[in-house]
Parts: structure tokens; sequence; C-alpha cells
């Protein structure tokens, strides 16, 4: 085959393959991504089946002996429980985050943390962004100095097979996929086919000598992991590090997971000396919290296993546009047009003439639908300008009926409430069965948006 038949036309933001270049992607529709690229990187495309005869492969029945997974503590309990108990041998956990949000910090911590464990398991850091000296800047100021971990700066894929291939390594961290290079690959560090190439290179490694594969990724201006969503494909864990610049609080999350849940996070916060462990979210996000105003609600919610109480702030004031403003932080607009919507069509409240903010406080960001009562009572509080009482949380899901619809794990929402000394809750009707618990809190339950609101009055 001719050099100039390898030659393909890549998305650098989805991977999709074109025979010819043209300005716009078609599956993503972004413009200006494609760029040329040799085919073949990375051993997935003209594979030749002549060459080698295909063995036959043996099927075996779902039932069987069920080898415990060999976990890893990293002696950070968040970053473990959201990698689902700890580091799996042999695993591949994706990075991503904004710029700056601390994952290097993130995963030099880590990193020093297992290296110092009794049983001393190698552990290397490899950036390919930051010197030697750079790292080792950080290093100190973390006071991590003293650690066994060994250090690295490099960017070439084969350098680092090569050395590791030698090793006994526990835990690698590449930081980031996309400084990465690979020889055979024709195009530049942080294209699809670079990345895709030196990151199926690093995992075949890594489930052959069976360590744990920390990839730094960089996240794009959509919140993607940048170009290559393939990457995500091939991974076994992707965590994202979120959090707003400028609070100091941190929040990993899994968004996808082989060996654990989904849904769990991490909540860290960032000080002069790095990522602190928060134990208790609620209390955190609650703490800068002011009682006696109107269009602020303390909602109970569930990430993952654990409960998290968090304030959700509205503020409804009369427009000036010719169509009102809705905007949100933290939580879905859709959902939020949705609530308003009830809100009118249920309860005669008559949104139109206003503009509504939404906003949930600390930077944490909600996906849950638990959360439709309490904006709805942080809106309608707002715009009466009427305070809630400080000392109530709630929770409950709105149906366009304007029902209020039970949410999993009440008790578990309660508990939290109690332990952080709320007395009061508004809770979706019948779901008050772990009563014994709950002595101290007086529940309101209601079956109906329209009650709520006559509760308020
Ligand atoms: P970094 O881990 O370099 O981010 P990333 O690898 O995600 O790009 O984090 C850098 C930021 O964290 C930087 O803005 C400074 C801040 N920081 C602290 O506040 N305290 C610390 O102890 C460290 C090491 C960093
Ligand atoms: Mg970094």
């Amino acid at each position: 085959m001719s050099k100039k038949e390898l030659k393909q036309f890549v998305c650098q933001n989805c991977g999709s393959v074109y025979p010819k270049w043209q300005g716009k992607c078609d599956s993503c529709g972004e413009w200006n991504t494609i760029v040329e690229e040799v085919a073949g990187g990375g051993g997935f495309s003209n594979i030749n089946y002549n060459k080698r005869k295909g063995k036959e492969i043996e099927f075996v029945s779902l039932s069987g002996i069920q080898e415990k997974l060999d976990r890893l503590s990293t002696q950070i309990n968040e970053l473990d429980r959201v990698c689902g108990g700890g580091l799996v041998s042999g695993s591949v956990i994706l990075v991503g985050g904004d710029p700056g949000i601390g994952k290097s910090t993130l995963l030099l911590q880590a990193c020093s943390k297992v290296a110092d464990l009794p049983q001393r398991p190698e552990v290397y850091y490899i950036s390919g962004e930051e010197a030697v000296d750079q790292v080792r800047i950080r290093a100190k100021r973390l006071g991590l100095e003293k650690s066994p971990v060994n250090l690295a700066s490099c960017t070439e894929i084969k350098d680092i097979i090569t050395t590791l291939e030698k090793s006994k390594a526990s835990v690698v961290v590449i930081d980031s996929i996309q400084t990465m290079y690979l020889d055979e690959v024709e195009s530049t560090p942080g294209s699809v086919s670079q990345v895709r190439a030196c990151c199926y290179e690093l995992i075949k490694l890594a489930k052959r000598k069976g360590f744990t594969l920390f990839l730094v990724g960089h996240v794009t201006k959509q919140g993607e992991i940048a170009g290559p969503r393939v990457l995500e494909h091939m991974v076994d864990t992707v965590l994202y590090f979120e959090g707003e610049r400028g609070h100091h609080f941190r929040i990993l999350r899994a968004v996808k997971n082989r060996y654990g849940a989904t849904d769990e996070i991490g909540v860290f916060e960032m000080q002069d000396k790095g990522l602190v462990e928060v134990a208790n979210p609620s209390a955190l996000f609650l703490a800068e919290r002011q009682g006696n105003i109107s269009g602020s609600c303390v909602f109970a919610g569930v990430e993952g296993s654990r409960p998290v109480l968090v304030e959700i702030q509205a503020l409804v004031s009369p427009t000036g546009y010719s169509s009102p403003k809705r905007a949100v932080v933290g939580w879905d607009s859709n959902r939020l047009a949705m609530v308003l919507a009830v809100l009118e069509a249920r309860c005669g409240i008559n949104l139109s003439s206003q503009d509504v903010y939404l906003n949930i406080a600390g930077g944490l960001r909600i996906s849950e639908p638990a959360a439709d009562l309490a904006v709805a009572l942080a809106v309608i509080s707002s715009l009466r300008n009427k305070p809630l009482p400080a000392d109530m949380v709630i929770f409950g899901e709105i149906g366009l009926s304007g029902e209020v619809r039970a949410v999993s794990q009440p008790s578990l929402r309660l508990k939290e409430a109690k332990k952080l000394g709320f007395s009061n809750a508004i809770i979706p009707q019948g779901r008050a069965n772990d009563k014994k618990f709950l002595a101290d809190i007086t529940l309101h339950e209601i079956g109906n948006i329209q009650r709520v609101i006559n509760l308020l009055d």
C-alpha cells in the first residue's frame, strides 16, 4: 500500500474519520476540527488476518469462582470511595478536569500516600507537562518530598514503556496523556491518533503488568475530555475533578466505573498545603448560609452513597427584558423551566414578567430530580419575599400535574438533616416510615405542590 493511501482525516473533537477534508464534522457539528492524519496508529486498523491464523476461543458459563478484586487503598478516603473502594490492580483511571483545578496535586498526594505504605509499593509519577523541578517544588510545598515516589519528566511513550516493563510498579501516573508522543504516529501530541495510540499502548502495559494507571486528561470548553471521547471508552474508570474557580472546594465525580458505582462524589478543599478531604460535606456547603433570607432553602440530597445537604438560592425579580431571563448555576436549566411551568399552570403563580436566577450555593452540581420541590419553594419564597424557616430541609420530585413524588432514600436524607440540627422537613407523602429515627424532626408530608404553598401562607 502506498503511503498516500494511508492518509485519513480525523475530527479532533469526536474522532470521526473522513476520506476527504471538510470544514464541518458531520457527526459532532464542530467546525475546523478535521485534521489530516496517518491511518493505522495504535495498531487498530490494517489488520491482515491472513498473516496469523486465529486461535479458537474457549467459552465458559456465566457462573464460576469470583476472584475477589485486589484493591489498594490510596489512604485518601474520598478518592478510594469514588474509585469503588480502592485501586484495582491493572485498572486504568482517567482523571479529567479544567486546568488548575488540582489534578496534579491530587495525584501527587495520592502517589506519596501509596508510596509511604508499609509494604512500599513502587509508585511512578511521570509528568509530560512540568519539569522535574516544578514537581519537586510542589512536593515540597505539600510536605511530601520525603516520600519514595519515582519522579520523571518524559513524553516519549516508548521510553516510558521500556522503563516500566522492567519495574514492579503498583501505581503509575501519566500527567497528562495529551503531552505523550509515539514515534510511529505522524501527528502532533494531543491529536486524536496520538492520544489514542499512546493510551492503547499504556493500557496494554498496565493490564499485562497489573499496575493501576492514572491518566490525566484535559477538558475542552464543552466540558469533555479534550477531543477524543474515545479515551473514555478505552479506560475502566473516568473521574472528573470539578469546582468553581472562586471556591476552595473541589468535587471528584465518577462518571464511568467498571469497578464501582458511578454516582459517587469525593469532596476536597484546596488549601495552601494541598487538597484536604472533607468528611462532612453538608456542614461545608451550609457553612456560609445566612438564616432568614427569602429565596433560600436547604435541599437534602444524596450523592452516591452519601447524603449531602446544600443550600438552594433563588432570586426572582421583575424583568427588564422583553422575554424574562432564566439563569441557572449548578442545576439543569430544563428542569427549572419545568418547575416554573408547573408553578404557573397548577398554582396560578405568574412568572412571565419575572427574571429567575437559581444557584446551588458552594459550586456543587446537582442532577437529582429530588431537588424540584426545594427549587419551587426557593422561587416562591423569593417571589413573595418570605423567608422559609431556617431549620427546614426539603426534598421531593414534582410531576407535571403538580404532584409531589417520592424519591429514593428518604431516611438517609432525614438522618443527615437531624445530625446537622434541622428540626422541620417537607417531604413527599407516605415516606416517613422510619419514624423512630426522626423523633426530633417535624415532618410535613405533602402530596401536591399546591399544599406546600398553603403551608407557606
Ligand atoms: P494543579 O494540581 O497544578 O492543577 P491541574 O493539574 O489540574 O492543572 O493545581 C494548581 C492550582 O492549585 C493552582 O492554582 C494553585 C493551587 N494550589 C493550592 O491552592 N495549594 C496547593 O498546595 C497547591 C499545590 C496548589
Ligand atoms: Mg497539572
